[in-house]
């Protein structure tokens, strides 16, 4: 074989994103991303599954989409609709329904939709990175709104809407992520989902919902999705088996009416998402998804305990936060001369991953000195390890957090 390179360079087309950097493996301390705590992954359960469902209907893995059409595998799609009416109030039946690969399909053909470059979308001014980076791809004009301890500001969006009608232009959605938001971990009660549907008809203006986090919520108790809340057929809602079983299966859905939906399914042109993960997550959760779902919530609100107590040691004051109401990240707020992008790159250099604020903002100077950090993942004592490095970190770059232990010595 000859090892000469070969110069793709000139080939390329214009507009390629950055190249990725190569994989180097997770830091030891890692507060990053989505991922989920590895103990609560119910494995038993899936192995369960996964035989029951291969013994009876393994053969039909012989046919695209299983041969439950392109929306995905029925019983699934039954699971979801009777769990949707449950947990959300939303009434849809299984052709309301359409399986990805991870929400983050969705985010994909939703915009594959309804964008076009030069176009407005109106997001909440913190939100998820993932979408975030999508609409800048896309060349697509981000309105960021304001969030307060509810969520998104109805005032600031009033506002937004009726400047931007003023201009003459009318946004092509609005994106929320309105129960347990990424990152602040707000849910919006739902009066101010009324408020958010009202302006939304009003205006011409499309909800997009994004229930990511939905099943993550302490108490259990949720306002009704903002889909089930609607009039009339414009919101489409968003979910993922990511943050309530696990998401390297990557299955997520989507809640369409059929003339969005129907464009969707022109751009799914991946001959189906993945069947076996379908299959194994319709085995498992029809009996299990009502039990599992509160024994996760349990070991993540016990984390995130962890999490604030190691905040409170370490950082004293310099570190504010709201206490989310679920989820697997919490916001955090550091002294106003931390730039936590550099505070990033220096705790990374000393085995801590943190998100930087300004990655999931559409504001840079608020959020240069917040960061969100994911407690699932870490065990309770990679948590209070990794903080108190990060705390170190932090100290040696920007002089914060002072010393609390000294300060007391030099008291005493
Ligand atoms: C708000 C939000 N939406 C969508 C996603 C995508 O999730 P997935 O593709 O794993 O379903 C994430 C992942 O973290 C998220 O935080």
């Amino acid at each position: 074989m000859t090892s000469t390179a070969f110069d793709f360079t000139p080939l390329l087309p214009a507009g390629l994103p950055a190249p990725a950097a190569k994989w180097t493996g997770l830091a030891k301390f890692s507060f990053v991303g989505g991922n989920n705590d590895p103990d609560q992954v119910p494995v038993n359960g899936l192995i369960a599954a996964v035989d029951a469902a291969l013994r009876r209907e393994g053969r039909g893995l012989a046919t695209y989409n299983l041969a439950h059409g392109p929306q995905g595998y029925h019983p699934l799609r039954e699971f979801l609709t009777a769990k949707l009416k449950r947990d959300a109030a939303i009434t849809c039946n299984a052709d309301d329904i359409m399986i990805v690969s991870g929400s983050l399909q969705a985010l994909d053909l939703v915009n594959q939709t309804l964008l076009a470059r030069g176009d407005t979308v109106i997001v909440e001014q913190e939100t998820y990175q993932g979408s975030l980076n999508r609409l800048t791809r896309l060349g697509v004009n981000v309105v960021g709104i304001p969030l307060d301890g509810d969520g998104m500001r109805m005032d600031a969006l009033a506002t937004a809407l009726s400047d931007l009608k003023a201009r003459g232009i009318r946004p092509k959605y609005i994106y929320t992520i309105p129960t347990v938001q990424n990152p602040t971990g707000s849910i919006m009660p739902e009066v101010r989902r009324a408020e958010l549907l009202r302006l939304s008809e009003a205006y011409g203006v499309p909800i997009f919902e994004d229930d990511c986090y939905a099943d993550l919520i302490w108490d259990g108790k949720r306002p009704p999705a903002i889909h089930a809340m609607a009039t009339n057929s414009g919101v489409i809602h968003i979910g993922s088996f990511s943050k309530s079983i696990a998401p390297a299966l990557r299955v997520g859905f989507v809640v369409a009416p059929w003339e969005i939906m129907s464009r969707m399914l022109a751009l799914k042109t991946d001959a189906g998402s993945g069947a076996l993960e379908q299959m194994v997550l319709a085995e498992f959760c029809a009996p299990h998804f009502a039990t599992h779902v509160p024994e996760l919530t349990r070991a993540l609100r016990k984390k995130l305990d962890t999490l604030m107590e190691a905040l409170n040691e370490q950082f004293g004051t310099a570190a504010e936060f709201e206490s989310p109401k679920g989820g697997i990240f919490l916001w955090v707020k550091l002294p106003d001369n931390v730039d936590t992008l550099k505070l990033y790159q220096a705790a990374l250099a000393s085995g801590v991953s943190i998100n930087p604020g300004p990655e999931w903002s559409t504001n840079s100077s608020h959020s240069r000195s917040r960061l969100r950090l994911c407690f699932a993942s870490p065990s309770h004592a990679q948590i209070r390890e990794g903080i108190a490095v990060l705390a170190d970190v932090c100290r040696r770059e920007f002089g914060v957090p002072v010393r609390i232990a000294n300060v007391e010595k030099a008291r005493g």
